[in-house]
């Protein structure tokens, strides 16, 4: 249909050839003589309607042609009277592929809440319509943008030398040193019929788990970030970067968190916060650039339906130069808002959604906004010590609405400054012998970055809550489909 409906024409220059489509109906609408099928094939938010009549073949099967049906339609392509569209398919034959009961579909107009819409995630991607209910089109929509956001962040990497590495989901190493992860249950034994099972986990005498007994010997969990494999790619290929499922066990359940996203995790070598600055900031202007120019039927129906104006604010972002701060003027600069902040503000503590949706949407007017060298005490190990002996070469960069978009830093590469950091913050040294190693074999300066997708989804379509920004949201209390 795309490649019909999608040209400057609208698919004038289709008039009187042969057509076949595949999809499922969105609408049904018998008159006395003709019959109005709306069918999408997912290639685009347009339908082509379908104009049946009592001579086409497969009309006895009209009782079946509901809306969720999926069917085969073939004719040729005429020039529609009724003035919503440019062409329409005056269709030969029908074949309804597989029946849709229209009692029990659960996509019905009335419920139109995306919450409801939540519950039915695996048929939610169906509906889109430009009936009244607008919000309908979003899981459908959301798709496309995140399939182009994924393209363009391939297309940015290799075209600016980056290898892909795929870095591990099961690990034994806490990145963040959070403690948020999930773990991996693998304590089996094998079953008489030969298959695994899992059983209790010993204690040792002491009370202790003994792990032992495990599938990897040791304790093991879903990752919370690829970043500490791709810093041993990046000690061997130069610039790498990870595009992969993380996980977190945090028990927050905001419009921002969730327990599985993915995310995009470059590490680039021989590099500093700066050059790790420019990069977030070359990224991310080229990813939004490529949706504006590559999803503008898409973008045009999120500016009009969701938030009203995002196009605007997006190209700001590919044209204008985001705001720089330290931590320090960004403690400033709040505490001399004089507004009433929920949470304290003060030096050495960390700054809460509130203050950061401040600093984007208030203070710089909606632009985005990177805040460097934050106090060591609330940053991870690996971060690099500045040379004030307080602060760490970090960064976070900011958007409107979503709040924290990146984190990124250059990491620690002195051995001794690190293992000092890990002492400081009683993560247990021998656990990180691997990483150690990078900094005892042909150390280099490097610095990277991690991106959560689904809040990249978020700012580039103006959705308010994240769990619209994955087909298939993991949240606590729920892990369905
Ligand atoms: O700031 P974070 O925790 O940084 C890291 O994981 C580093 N290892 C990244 C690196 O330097 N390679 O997470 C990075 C980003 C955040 O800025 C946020 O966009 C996203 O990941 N994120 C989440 N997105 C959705 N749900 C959650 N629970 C998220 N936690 C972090
Ligand atoms: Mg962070």
């Amino acid at each position: 249909v795309s490649d019909v409906k999608g040209g400057e024409d609208e698919g004038a220059a289709w008039v009187g050839k042969e057509l076949a489509v595949r999809g499922w109906v969105r609408t049904c609408r018998a008159q006395r003589t003709v019959t109005f099928v709306e069918v999408n094939d997912g290639s685009c938010l347009s339908n082509m309607q379908c104009v049946l009549t009592p001579d086409t073949e497969g009309y006895d099967q009209i009782d079946s042609v509901t809306t969720g049906a999926s069917v085969l339609v073939e004719g040729v392509v005429a020039s529609s009277q009724g003035g919503k569209q440019k062409v329409e398919l005056k269709v030969s034959k029908i074949t309804v592929i597989g029946k849709s009961d229209p009692t029990s579909f659960p996509i019905q107009k009335k419920r139109a809440s995306r919450e409801f819409l939540r519950t039915v995630a695996h048929l939610r991607p169906r509906t889109n319509t430009f009936g009244a209910v607008r919000s309908y089109s979003l899981p459908f929509l959301v798709a496309r943008v995140r399939n182009a956001l994924a393209y363009a962040t391939h297309k940015f990497f290799q075209d600016n030398g980056f290898v892909w590495v795929s870095s591990p989901i099961i690990t034994a190493s806490d990145c963040e040193g959070a403690g948020e992860q999930f773990y991996v249950t693998t304590l089996l034994s094998n079953s008489a019929e030969g298959g695994c099972l899992v059983k209790d986990i010993p204690a040792t005498k002491d009370g202790r788990v003994d792990w032992s007994e495990d599938f990897f010997c040791k304790p093991a969990f879903l990752t919370v970030s690829g970043q500490l494999n791709g810093e041993t790619y990046a000690s061997a290929l130069s610039d790498i970067y990870t595009f992969g499922p993380t996980f977190r066990a945090e028990n927050s359940n905001t419009a921002r968190h969730l327990a599985e996203f993915w995310m995009i995790e470059p590490e680039l070598a021989f590099a500093d916060l700066n050059d790790d600055m420019a990069c977030a900031t070359a990224y991310l202007q080229y990813v939004v650039k490529y949706i504006l120019e590559n999803c503008k039927e898409d973008m045009d129906f999120f500016n009009t339906w969701v938030e009203k104006g995002i196009i605007d604010r997006l190209n700001d972002v590919v044209e204008k130069n985001f705001v720089h701060l330290s931590y320090s003027d960004a403690v400033e600069l709040l505490l001399g808002s004089k507004k009433d902040f929920e949470f304290p503000v003060k030096w050495g503590l960390d700054l809460q959604s509130e203050h950061e949706r401040y600093i984007t949407e208030v203070a710089f007017g909606g632009r985005p906004v990177i805040i460097r060298d934050y106090p060591k005490e609330i940053k991870a190990f690996y971060m690099r010590e500045n040379d004030d002996g307080k602060t760490v070469a970090a960064m976070d960069l900011l958007v409107p609405r979503v709040g924290e978009l990146i984190g990124g830093s250059q990491r620690e590469e002195r051995l001794d400054h690190l293992e000092a950091r890990l002492d400081e913050q009683n993560l247990n040294k021998d656990s990180y012998w691997w990483y150690l190693d990078l900094r005892r074999y042909g150390s280099v300066p490097h610095a990277g970055f991690g991106l959560g997708f689904e809040r990249l989804v978020q700012f580039a379509t103006g959705i308010d809550n994240i769990r619209d920004a994955i087909p298939f949201p993991r949240v606590p209390g729920s892990a369905e489909f």
